[in-house]
């Protein structure tokens, strides 16, 4: 019970994909509660099950911690139903510390999931929320997003990695 481990860029459960959660019970809410506490302890905006090492489709999220004002999404099997305009912002994940760097999103999104209870939502986002929700369904698709890198930066990145990327 507690903070778990995240999963560093080489860790293969990364690379996953995430299987459907077909039952919301004891052990999954154990498990939300651990998602939420490494992902507050990490200071991330939101944190998938693949990147403690469970290949589970549920993501935690909580846009309102820099504003102070913390709100704890929690999102099951999401699916993104509709996705239109673009962004191209800078972007950071958990699994790759100390890295960032811009691309491009859909600016505004359509989500639709199960929430903690059991319970469908849609839920409309835009900015910074339409992008951590694609980031976040891209990691239970096994998808980081450096993939969306250009050859060229792919290569600097993996140069950048090898220096500063931590120690195996
Ligand atoms: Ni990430």
């Amino acid at each position: 019970m507690g903070e778990k481990t995240i999963r560093i860029l080489g860790d293969p459960v990364l690379r996953e994909v995430a299987k459907p959660i077909t039952e919301i019970n004891g052990q999954l809410q154990s498990l939300i509660e651990d998602m939420a506490e490494t992902m507050y302890k990490a200071k991330g905006l939101g944190l998938a099950a693949n990147q403690i090492g469970e290949t589970k489709r549920l993501f935690v999220l909580d846009l309102g911690q820099r504003e102070n004002k913390p709100q704890l999404l929690v999102f099951i099997n999401p699916e993104i139903i509709e996705a239109e305009g673009d962004l191209y912002e800078e972007e950071g994940c958990l699994s790759i510390p100390g890295y960032s760097t811009k691309i491009h999103r859909k600016a505004k999104i359509l989500v639709r999931a199960l929430d903690r209870e059991g319970k469908e939502f849609e839920r409309e986002l835009e900015g910074l929320g339409a992008r951590a929700i694609q980031h976040e369904i891209d990691h239970l698709n096994g998808i980081l997003y450096i993939d969306y890198l250009s050859t060229l930066k792919k290569a600097l990145f993996k140069k950048w990695w090898k220096k500063h990327g931590p120690r195996k």
